[in-house]
């Protein structure tokens, strides 16, 4: 799918792996559409970036109808610019680390658990579903006659997750699982499946890692011995967006990395 003159949706797009994605995006000629919770960062990194090609719509990816209105703004907002929906990156995610039993005998909060399950595989699977409608009503362009892409982020810790990971494991499991039924579902109305499972990479998610927690992530990284960079992320989803082969994969973006049990 080309990226320019045409509209991505993007949600968590106002920080880390997410705001690279809409800066490539823009960079190369796309309009991008901000779903994010978060709008004090979502609007100054509009105001910032102040050329016309990026709209911030609040939104909460656990609520529906909070979708739903965001999801109804960005496609009226694609229609006034003639610019065709041409793919949905749903990389808004939180990580809330529990262990199902703690130090003290105490049992995870189902609270606890809803609450990633939700955000990360609820909130993915229901933003794709409420944009797809509309990236199917698009015009087919190239000679494969293609809708648009759909890209996911799932996580290292898809396959290999660590202690307290049983939640956020489950979520991005479900999302590297769920990647070829939905590949196969939308094939015949050309959209295009890509998920992408980062390692560790340097955002807000991550800052909050102990020194300790990271020396020991990065003792088993093969190369390069660092975090990802966001812009690392954005170039393999730019990439995605336009390879047109690259369909139905989980893409490992870790640098050999597999994740320790122990810290
Ligand atoms: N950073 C890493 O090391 C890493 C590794 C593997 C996977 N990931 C995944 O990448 C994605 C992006 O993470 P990041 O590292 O950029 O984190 P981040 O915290 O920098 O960005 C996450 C964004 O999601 C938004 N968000 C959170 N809850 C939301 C909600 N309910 N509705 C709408 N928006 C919401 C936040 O406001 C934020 O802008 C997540 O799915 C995360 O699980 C990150």
């Amino acid at each position: 799918m080309q990226i320019k003159d045409r509209t991505y949706i993007i949600s968590g797009g106002a920080s880390g792996l997410g705001r690279a994605v809409v800066e490539d995006l823009c960079k190369g000629g796309g309009y991008v559409a901000i779903l994010d919770i978060n709008p004090e960062l979502a609007e100054a990194f509009v105001k910032n970036i102040g050329d016309g090609k990026t709209k911030f719509f609040e939104t909460d990816v656990l609520e529906s109808d909070s979708i739903a209105k965001s999801v109804e703004g960005a496609v009226l907002w694609a229609k006034e610019t003639g610019k065709d929906i041409g793919g949905v990156i749903a990389a808004a995610g939180v990580g809330n680390p529990t262990k199902i039993l703690d130090r003290k005998g105490n049992a995870m909060a189902m609270d606890s658990f809803d609450f990633v399950m939700n955000v990360n595989l609820r909130g993915t699977i229901d933003l794709i579903r409420q944009v797809l409608p509309h990236m199917a009503k698009t015009t087919p362009i190239g000679e494969d006659g293609e809708r648009g892409c759909v890209i996911m982020v799932a996580s290292s810790a898809a396959f290999d997750g660590q202690p307290g990971q049983v939640a956020y494991s489950a979520s991005k499991g479900a999302i590297a699982s769920l990647t070829l039924p939905m590949t196969r579902d939308l094939a015949p109305h050309g959209i295009r499946v890509v998920t992408i499972a980062p390692s560790m990479f340097e955002t807000r998610m991550t800052a909050a890692l102990s020194e300790k927690a990271r020396a020991s992530l990065l003792k088993v990284v093969e190369f390069p011995v660092r975090g990802g960079k966001p812009a690392e992320f954005a170039s393999l989803v730019k990439h995605s967006i336009e390879n047109v082969m690259l369909n139905g994969v989980v893409l490992r973006l870790d640098g050999g990395t597999r994740m320790p049990s122990k810290m």
